[in-house]
């Protein structure tokens, strides 16, 4: 048949363009029925799961990382730069796993020319007690990992503050397992709402830095369910999150990372967790063992789940169908996340300024006010001069360091011509001289760097007020050997003082610290690290624009004699010149040693209650320019709710955060109370509301090792309310059943 001429000129033109050419001339797609949102990610897993070939399942279940490359390892073209990466396979259209670690923001950024927001730290979200904050600070992070083109955060840190002087305390969320697991399952939540996959880490009892590689933690499961994994039972509730990353130490003998009872059972088993479990990097030991006890995915290197893996499925040792579910769930988890579907895309340009807003909203919830006797907030009318002391405050405010260090823009505010090196404190550049400024015009406001304690108490003889700066920095891989101030600063303090009655502190600092000089000062800030805006959020708080809110998520002891363990495990305290070394230090380990957690649940506050103690500063307490009184409380016990009314007695609006206190009954043996819930209630000058809380009925369970399982126990139970773990005017005694 002969074709009219316009068609065979259509064809001719078709044929000699080369795209349409080259596309007739390849096979057509594969379907890809995982492609179907509307399947489910356990079904759409599955169908990729039947078209992989061994190769490419072990393939999945390891990656590259950061650290020198072994021999015959290379940097995939489309490596992005984080702290791993697991290739995917193009032909199924499973992007590569793209890892970056982002404690308190991404982290890495600067070599690859990006930007990322420094958040405060994780401590101090949780010192806002604030859902909606830590949802924000997830949020942030997610989308800053999405701009710069990863699909995986693996920050998510919920170790418990079961050591106060523990180095990595700013990346997580305080010593209570209920605040800490609702702060890091919001945190998720934002994160993953970005469409980036979300870890919760280190699982778990990494609750120290000292010998983490090699410390054994024991301690009895009762204890262990009711504390540390308590809250990550909570945080993986909240959070979904798509990894769980298992941590460096052991745990009665074991590895964490192959440590049967805690991934198997406790995780996988008991909790029904769906997503995958990724050790820390270089937390892998084993294959076979590592295999069968629940690990899924070693990172970085390929020395156990590489080719040993592949091995041993092929000799019967792992059971393929174990492969198999360990890649299901690294590609449910990227089904569920929406990485698949959504893919990040690089090269989005991060906002700073939205970042640094959102950081400056958290910080102003999270800084906590501990002392004033009525000099703040500082009235700009009533000042003429201030001198402003220490902590390098005139350049910009410290960051905490290791895996959660964030890059500062345009380097370190120090010195922005030396490249950043771990263990060494990286300032950025908000620094706080130049917001005090901003708030007072027209007064003198001088600065002194502190090293010299007499200069800087001549200096604040001077003024009207003087704002003393401290700082201590901490970072992965070692502690605080003591709660002390580092270089002097308490003698600093206290100079100031003598020379100043209006001498207010402010603490930039990773963990508690104790405070000799407390009843000689006028007032004291706790900032923690407060993050890219920390300078504006303090002097906000400082002249009273923003009215304090933020309560301590960690208690405050007034010596290290008063912690259940006066010192920390495997440390040897003969680092500096054979004496006891006031600073940060990192002591890496070979040999195993142990760390018999005996105190089990009773640490912060619970261990000051049962044994008595007053502490510096309570867990829960914080205070603001206003006060509130509790009021006529009722205990709603089928429904696990309390009523009460709170009132702002003050002359200033505000923000209070109410407690929960739950004691259990006598047959518990427990003479310390819980917090099983808590609410921010915004109240005008003089208003009232009536306000519900709902506990947390995992708040007052109590674990059975004999039926292995959560119990109620019958009898009184003793819920009380207030304002901080130490201040509960409002007592009723129920069954709460
Ligand atoms: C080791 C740290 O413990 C972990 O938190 C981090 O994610 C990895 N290194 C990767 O940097």
């Amino acid at each position: 048949m002969l074709l009219p001429l316009r068609k065979l000129f259509t064809i001719a033109l078709l044929l000699a363009t080369p795209g349409i050419n080259a596309q007739k001339a390849k096979a057509p797609a594969a379907p890809k029925p995982w492609m179907d949102t509307s399947l489910s990610p356990d079904q759409r897993a599955d169908l990729v799961l039947a078209q992989l070939t061994l190769a490419e399942k072990i393939q999945l279940v390891h990656g590259i990382g950061w650290g020198p490359l072994r021999a015959g390892e290379s940097v995939p073209a489309d490596n992005n730069g984080g702290a791993g990466e697991v290739v995917g396979i193009p032909r199924l259209g499973i992007p590569s796993l793209q890892q970056a670690d982002s404690a308190v923001g991404v982290r890495m950024a600067a070599p690859q020319s990006r930007y990322a927001t420094l958040l405060p730290s994780v401590l101090g979200a949780a010192a806002s007690w604030d859902s909606e904050a830590a949802h924000l600070y997830g949020d942030v992070i997610g989308r800053e990992l999405r701009a710069q083109g990863y699909n995986q955060s693996i920050g998510g840190g919920v170790n418990l503050a079961r050591d106060p002087r523990n180095g990595r305390l700013f990346e997580y969320p305080g010593e209570d397992p209920l605040l800490a697991g609702v702060t890091v399952g919001h945190v998720i939540q934002g994160v993953q709402a970005n469409g980036v996959m979300g870890d919760i880490k280190h699982f778990a009892l990494n609750d120290q830095e000292t010998g983490r590689t090699v410390v054994d933690v024991h301690m009895p499961h009762k204890a262990a369910r009711e504390s540390d994994l308590l809250a990550f039972e909570i945080g993986i509730r909240i959070g979904q999150p798509a990894s769980v990353m298992c941590s460096y130490n052991k745990v009665d003998g074991d590895w964490a990372c192959e440590n049967e009872w805690l991934l198997s059972h406790v995780l996988k088993q008991d909790w029904k967790y769906p997503g995958f479990v990724v050790s820390d990097w270089e937390a892998t030991h084993t294959t076979v063992k590592a295999a069968l006890a629940g690990l899924d995915m070693q990172m970085p290197g390929d020395e156990h789940f590489g080719k040993p893996l592949e091995q041993a499925v092929t000799s019967g040792q792992v059971p393929m169908a174990r492969l198999d579910n360990m890649v299901h769930r690294l590609l449910r988890s990227m089904f569920a996340a929406g990485v698949i579907d959504r893919p990040p895309t690089p090269r989005t340009v991060v906002d700073p300024f939205r970042g640094r807003d959102d950081a400056q909203h958290i910080a102003e919830e999270s800084i906590v006010l501990l002392k004033n006797n009525g000099t703040l907030p500082l009235n700009p009318q009533n000042l003429h001069s201030i001198a402003v002391i220490g902590a390098h405050a005139d350049r910009g405010i410290m960051s905490g360091g290791g895996s959660a260090q964030v890059d500062a823009p345009g380097g370190n505010a120090l010195d922005p011509s030396r490249p950043s090196k771990w263990g060494e404190p990286v300032y950025f550049p908000s620094a706080p001289l130049r917001y005090i400024r901003e708030h007072v015009p027209d007064a003198t406001v001088r600065f002194d760097p502190g090293t010299d304690p007499a200069s800087a108490a001549r200096l604040a003889k001077s003024a009207d007020v003087a704002i003393v700066f401290a700082d201590q920095y901490m970072s992965e891989g070692g502690d605080a050997p003591t709660l002390s101030l580092p270089n002097n600063q308490d003698a600093l303090i206290r100079a100031v003082a003598a020379a100043n009655p209006h001498t207010v502190v402010i603490l930039i600092t990773g963990n508690p610290v104790s405070m000799p000089w407390v009843n000689q000062v006028a007032g004291i800030l706790e900032a923690w690290y407060p993050g890219i805006a920390g300078g504006q959020a303090i002097a906000n708080l400082l002249f009273g624009s923003v009215n304090p809110s933020g309560k301590l998520p960690i208690t405050f002891a007034k010596s290290e004699a008063d912690l259940p363990h006066a010192r920390i495990f495997g440390m040897s305290y003969q680092i500096a010149n054979g004496g006891l070394p006031e600073h940060w230090i990192s002591e890496n380990k070979r040999e195993s040693f142990p760390a018999n957690y005996t105190e089990g649940v009773r640490f912060g506050y619970k261990w000051f209650d049962s044994e008595d103690k007053e502490p510096l500063f309570a867990f829960g307490y914080g205070l603001s320019y206003t006060t509130y009184s509790y009021t006529g409380l009722k205990v709603n016990a089928a429904g696990h709710a309390v009523t009460f009314t709170l009132t702002n007695t003050g002359k200033r609006d505000g923000t209070e955060i109410s407690q929960v206190y739950v004691q259990l009954p006598l047959a518990s043996g427990e003479n310390f109370r819980r917090l099983a819930g808590w609410q921010r209630v915004s109240l005008k000058a003089g208003e009232n509301k009536t306000v519900t809380i709902t506990l947390e009925p995992l708040a007052f369970a109590s674990f059975s090792e004999q039926k292995d399982a959560w119990q109620w126990l019958d009898g009184e139970y003793v819920v009380s309310v207030g304002g901080s773990s130490r201040s509960r005017p409002l007592e009723r005694k129920t069954s709460l059943r």
